[in-house]
């Protein structure tokens, strides 16, 4: 395992990923009943964006300047984009505070010009859990798991597991709350990653038939995703589920991954509508190339 999610936080893919996340958990706490908030590849948690430039061994070039930093300093985005925006700020002014990094270079309006910390989905999930909701976070790789830990010493209703995820869905599911969100986002390193994740949607769906579960995945290949969908379509009485996509880039501008989406299997009830503005608004300001598109389109439409 060597991949590292610094390098990409906050990138165009974790802006798609984490603004459709805040839509599902808020989607979810449309009932009052509480639920588990499932992350089985958590990550560390947060991330600092000045040491994902320096790399392991060499400087790279960040990659969130094309992702938050687009989306930054805008003050005209619809409420289900600021509502992702406002948790990404707060989470950057909390972790400075924590980090004792000076707040400096306020604009004019009093907000900072750039971010410099940006929050993993297990922070983000966190921040907007209520009293009754409670998470457990997966996080396979030990320095990750350990940074992780130590993010949520103390943390009420949230749990670490140092573990493969994909396990983690078997243990956790079902869970007494009865309700689940799940979130399932590999890094994509081995191959077998498309089939694991069609093995955790069995697994979850036979546990926990109502379950929510978002995967996230990289448009790449059209080969893979093919497979990926005929796979998915396989399972018997897959419920309903769409996708929600987003590319940079048309694909004669050869970009190597051009775009993601989120495959969202029992989506909360009126959150088509959100998920619609989400890319309607993200495609154009995030586009890199011609030919960049954005939408939702239906697997298994909710009759
Ligand atoms: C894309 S990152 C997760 C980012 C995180 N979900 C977020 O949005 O902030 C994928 C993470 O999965 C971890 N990982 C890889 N294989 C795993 C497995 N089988 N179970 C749990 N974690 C795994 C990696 O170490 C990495 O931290």
């Amino acid at each position: 395992m060597n991949y590292r999610h610094q390098f990409h936080a906050g990138n165009f893919a974790d802006v798609l990923k984490h603004a459709v996340l805040v839509q599902l958990l808020r989607g979810m706490q449309a009932k009052e009943k509480g639920f588990l908030y499932l992350d089985t590849h958590a990550g560390r948690g947060g991330y600092d964006l000045e040491a994902a430039a320096s790399g392991l061994t060499q400087p790279r070039a960040p990659e969130w300047p094309d992702g938050i930093g687009r989306l930054w300093m805008r003050r005209d985005l619809p409420a289900e984009l600021a509502d992702y925006l406002e948790q990404v700020r707060t989470f950057d002014v909390c972790a400075r505070t924590e980090a004792d990094a000076a707040v400096t270079k306020l604009n004019h309006e009093g907000h900072l010009n750039a971010p410099r910390f940006y929050p993993g989905s297990p922070r983000l999930a966190q921040c907007l859990l209520r009293p009754q909701d409670r998470a457990m976070l997966y996080e396979a790789q030990p320095d990750e798991a350990a940074a992780l830990a130590r993010k949520f010493i103390g943390a009420k209703r949230v749990s670490v597991h140092a573990l493969d995820g994909y396990t983690g869905v078997k243990a956790a599911l079902p869970s007494p709350e009865r309700r689940a969100l799940v979130l399932i986002d590999p890094p994509f390193e081995a191959q077998e990653e498309w089939s694991h994740i069609i093995g955790a949607i069995t697994a979850a769906l036979t546990r926990m038939p109502a379950a929510t579960l978002a995967v996230w995945y990289p448009l790449t290949t059209r080969a893979k995703l093919t497979d990926f969908y005929r796979q998915l379509m396989a399972i018997k009485t897959l419920p309903p589920c769409y996708t929600v996509e987003l590319t940079i880039a048309g694909e004669e501008a050869g970009f190597k991954m051009r775009g993601s989406a989120v495959l969202v299997i029992n989506p909360p009830w009126g959150s088509e509508g959100p998920m619609r503005t989400l890319t309607r608004f993200l495609t154009p300001i995030l586009a890199q190339a011609e030919g960049a598109t954005g939408g939702l389109h239906w697997l298994v439409p909710d009759l």
